[in-house]
């Protein structure tokens, strides 16, 4: 058997050089012709090309080459089973080929057109779990001499590192991709939209907070789009290549807000079965947005403020510090200040958390954004069948200014979801509303009548607006009156109200 030394170059830098890149190298081209390049140089050949297969076409396409023709042989597909790297690629077995004009697998078209003399060529699969990827040929030897056995058995290994670094590299890009696309849609999903003078100045506090530290307390009313500014901040933060954790402190139980807060370790309690991060540590060199921070009872409020005065807290049942670097953005629709007199929330927890304070305004105070915010969400909501916009069409914006809007814009929101799904799929119609459109009309007063009558048109009325706005609904109808639906159901029947709403 001949030696590895005369006719291969394999040092440690060539080693060093494959480890690099199988590590290190998440660029697809750049790997394929880092590859390329080191085993052309391991193999002394005179031109290399390395091909990857396509699942959709069956076919191999060059991707990298190496030699005097490299750019000419670029332009070249080869199929499977065609040619000798299209005859590897389909066996998934590696072939040495001496002298090609003498083997009747070697397809000599690309090497006629491009003008290359090709006397031996070495090709070789590169796989991952038994599927070819690609291949790598490497044509004619520097020196002249022939390709030998022992260099096939070298260079099967080095296709296979090749393989797992591509596929690596691939992953990568997807993985790149798919957040590229992720993050582009949340920062649209986290638009805020208005451009009332409310808005716009709510949004330029937030601008000049967002590069502090500064803990920030947001107050408003519920549905007004406390979150949204909280993410705003944080995407204007130099925190924002960091997700901001976010946690609701009134949707659970004291000890249970806890462990999600501090994290426990495994067998910290019973039902602790495992170790479990908190958010606090999830949140760290990010943001902590902390939601309805006013439900938070007194006892939590103390180990809230004790972690934020020392930067450090323990895990649920661990006794190892854990220290971190947070910026706190709390919200609130209760009056904290008030929470505050009353004993309800503790002074110092408050002055921590409030060092900036900014106020969502409810949706009544800027209806003049009614129309953007009900075209931004019917385009939001527009299924996918619907190939055009859907129009928002003045009449219904007239409906909807002069409603009060209690749930802010949460309601608006969720009302016109429900519209675009109900509706024609073309627009907003004024009755598409309807259910969340209370016309409370005071019942007609007429001289004449008595007062069993007026109760009468009174109770009708009554009946009608409540089946309207929980879309006839009768169990929830009644449930609102504080009735019994059979009794609901009589009184329909009674007053002949026709039930769909
Ligand atoms: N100005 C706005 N522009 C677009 N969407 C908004 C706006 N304000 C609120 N929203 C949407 O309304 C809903 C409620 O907002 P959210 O931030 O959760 O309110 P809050 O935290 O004050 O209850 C969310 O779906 C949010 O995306
Ligand atoms: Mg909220």
């Amino acid at each position: 058997m001949t030696s590895l030394k005369p006719s291969v170059d394999l040092s440690i830098d060539h080693l060093k050089n494959i480890t690099t890149w199988i590590s290190n190298i998440y660029d697809l081209n750049q790997l394929l012709e880092l590859i390329l390049e080191t085993g052309t140089r391991i193999m002394r050949a005179k031109a290399s090309s390395l091909l990857l297969l396509d699942q959709k076409t069956k076919k191999l396409y060059f991707k990298v080459a190496t030699g005097t023709k490299k750019d000419e042989v670029k332009n070249f597909a080869v199929k499977l089973g065609q040619g000798i790297a299209g005859h590897v690629a389909e066996t998934g077995q590696p072939l040495l080929i001496e002298d090609v004009s003498r083997d009747k697998r070697w397809y000599r078209g690309i090497s006629d057109q491009i003008g290359f003399k090709t006397r031996s060529i070495l090709c070789v699969p590169m796989k991952v779990e038994d599927n070819v990827i690609g291949v790598i040929e490497f044509i004619n030897k520097s020196d002249g001499e022939s390709f030998q056995q022992n260099e096939l058995e070298l260079l099967t290994v080095f296709a296979d590192l090749a393989a797992l670094a591509i596929l690596n590299a691939r992953k990568f890009q997807f993985a790149e991709r798919d957040n590229t696309v992720l993050k582009q849609d949340l920062d649209l999903k986290h638009q805020i939209i208005g451009n009332s003078k409310v808005i716009k100045q709510v949004i330029a506090d937030a601008m000049k907070v967002a590069d502090s530290t500064a803990s920030t307390l947001i107050l408003g009313e519920s549905g007004t789009g406390k979150e949204l500014l909280a993410r705003l901040i944080h995407a204007a933060s130099s925190r924002k290549n960091r997700h901001m954790v976010a946690i609701n402190c009134s949707a659970m139980t004291e000890s249970l807000l806890e462990s999600e807060l501090f994290g426990h370790e495994k067998g910290a309690f019973t039902g602790a079965g495992e170790q479990k991060i908190g958010k606090l540590e999830l949140a760290d060199e990010s943001t902590l947005f902390l939601d309805e921070i006013g439900e938070m009872s007194q006892g939590m409020q103390a180990k809230l403020l004790r972690a934020l005065q020392d930067g450090v807290f323990y895990r649920v049942g661990g006794n190892m510090p854990i220290a971190v670097d947070i910026r706190i953005i709390a919200a609130t629709n209760r009056d904290v200040a008030e929470q505050v007199r009353t004993g309800k929330f503790r002074e110092d927890l408050y002055y921590r958390l409030n060092v900036v304070e900014l106020r969502m305004p409810p949706l009544r105070d800027h209806k003049e954004d009614i129309p953007l915010l009900a075209r931004y969400f019917a385009d939001l909501f527009k299924t996918e069948k619907a190939s055009c916009p859907i129009e928002v069409p003045e009449a219904t914006l007239e409906k909807m200014m002069t409603y009060d809007w209690p749930g802010n814009i949460r309601e608006l929101r969720n009302a016109i979801e429900r519209a675009v799904v109900m509706g024609n799929g073309r627009q907003v119609l004024p009755e598409d509303l309807s259910f969340i459109i209370l016309d409370c009309v005071p019942p007609q007063i007429s001289f004449g009548k008595t007062l069993k009558e007026a109760l009468e048109d009174f109770k009708r009325q009554f009946i009608e607006v409540n089946l309207k706005n929980t879309m006839g609904n009768q169990t929830r109808a009644a449930q609102i009156m504080g009735i019994q639906r059979t009794y609901l159901s009589r009184l329909i029947t009674q007053y002949g109200i026709t039930k769909t709403p």
